[in-house]
């Protein structure tokens, strides 16, 4: 009789614990991304830039092999947190034309390769700037109220997940354009007070829940290497890296006071160090190569000199970090996003 109560009583424990995971993953109805190529899932493929990629050998390992104009060889980011938040296996980009209101429901993402913090980044690359990103998501939130409802857009709003990622493209090309004004501190500063006032925009719309990338070592990215790291040896571009370091070390203390300030979660997302690891140390993570990338001859090619003419693309793209000379693979990404579960997603619950 005590067996069989207790028996039972294990039984329900059980069960509510299902239930309340299963609850706990379904509160966060859908996944909106502001950014750059890091999550773009194709909002440049009718741009007038040159930034694009939806052309092969892109998405050679994306499902159908298809080149959706993800700036990698599979999944980028944004696919791969909605897919970790229980949402979609892949997160839809906003100026996709076939996008029928349905499609809006788990979140899209307004990410636009090439793009920057800087105002200036986006002129130069002809793309959309993340200050006109937040134009097409008040679009977006109009569209939810027409189709679904003031409720749904209420449900939105308050708990989706926001995810802000950026600052690659301002310090890797921008900077060279605005030295005469800044220099290698007073820019990234610059670039992490407006990621500040980024997130308290969102938050003026009313988004209460917003995660926001710190820099990556982009002085590591094949192409700084080629340019900056020397003929033979080909280091990372130290001064670069060093400027990422100072876009997070003013970004993460701002976050963490904007957390306090306001309602809600503000999480500031560390990508830097575990990139940086893994970059140092790609067996330890399963890869073979951190220094070139898969495409073409791996030193040069990105967007159009990444083309399905060029022969020397490897055929194994799991054994590198790089995809490009500039963007990760589809299992790098992976490994880094399977890291934010633990420290960063399960605050959102
Ligand atoms: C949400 O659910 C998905 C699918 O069941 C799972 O893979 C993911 O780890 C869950 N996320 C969290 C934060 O628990
Ligand atoms: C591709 O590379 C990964 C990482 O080195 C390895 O685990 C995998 O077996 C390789 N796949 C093929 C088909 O060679």
């Amino acid at each position: 009789m005590k067996f069989q109560v207790l028996l039972i009583a294990l039984v329900l424990i059980a069960i509510e614990a299902n239930a309340a995971k299963q609850g706990k993953n379904a509160t966060i109805p859908a996944l909106i991304v502001f950014g750059d190529s890091i999550m773009d899932t194709g909002n440049n493929n009718n741009l007038p830039t040159l930034l694009k990629c939806n052309f092969p050998p892109y998405g050679k390992d994306f499902p159908g092999g298809s080149a959706t104009g993800r700036f990698s060889d599979g999944r980028v980011p944004s696919d791969l947190i909605a897919e970790k938040l229980g949402l979609a296996k892949t997160l839809p980009a906003y100026m996709n034309p076939d996008l029928k209101p349905e499609d809006l429901l788990k979140g899209v993402t307004f990410a636009s390769g090439g793009t920057g913090y800087d105002p200036l980044t986006a002129q130069m690359m002809s793309v959309i700037s993340v200050w006109d990103q937040l134009i097409y998501f008040k679009e977006y939130i109009s569209k939810i109220k027409k189709h679904f409802g003031e409720e749904k857009a209420k449900d939105i709003l308050e708990n989706s997940f926001f995810v802000v990622v950026s600052s690659s493209n301002d310090l890797a090309h921008t900077y060279l354009a605005r030295a005469l004004t800044y220099d290698r501190t007073s820019y990234p500063n610059f670039l992490a007070d407006t990621a500040v006032q980024f997130v308290r925009e969102l938050y003026k719309l009313g988004a209460r829940r917003i995660g926001v990338f710190s820099a990556v070592p982009v002085g590591c990215v094949p192409l700084q290497r080629t340019v900056f790291g020397g003929l033979l040896t080909r280091g990372c571009n130290h001064l670069l890296n060093n400027m990422a370091k100072q876009f997070n070390s003013r970004l993460s203390p701002a976050l963490d006071s904007l957390d306090k300030e306001l309602d809600g979660v503000i999480l500031y997302i560390d990508v830097y160090e575990t990139l940086y690891d893994m970059i140092q140390y790609p067996k330890k993570y399963g890869f073979e190569v951190a220094d070139r990338g898969c495409c073409g001859k791996g030193t040069l090619a990105i967007s159009y000199l990444c083309n399905a003419f060029n022969p020397f693309t490897c055929t194994n793209s799991s054994a590198y970090i790089f995809w490009d000379t500039y963007h990760p693979t589809e299992r790098a990404y992976q490994v880094i996003v399977d890291s934010l579960l633990d420290k960063y997603l399960k605050k959102l619950y």
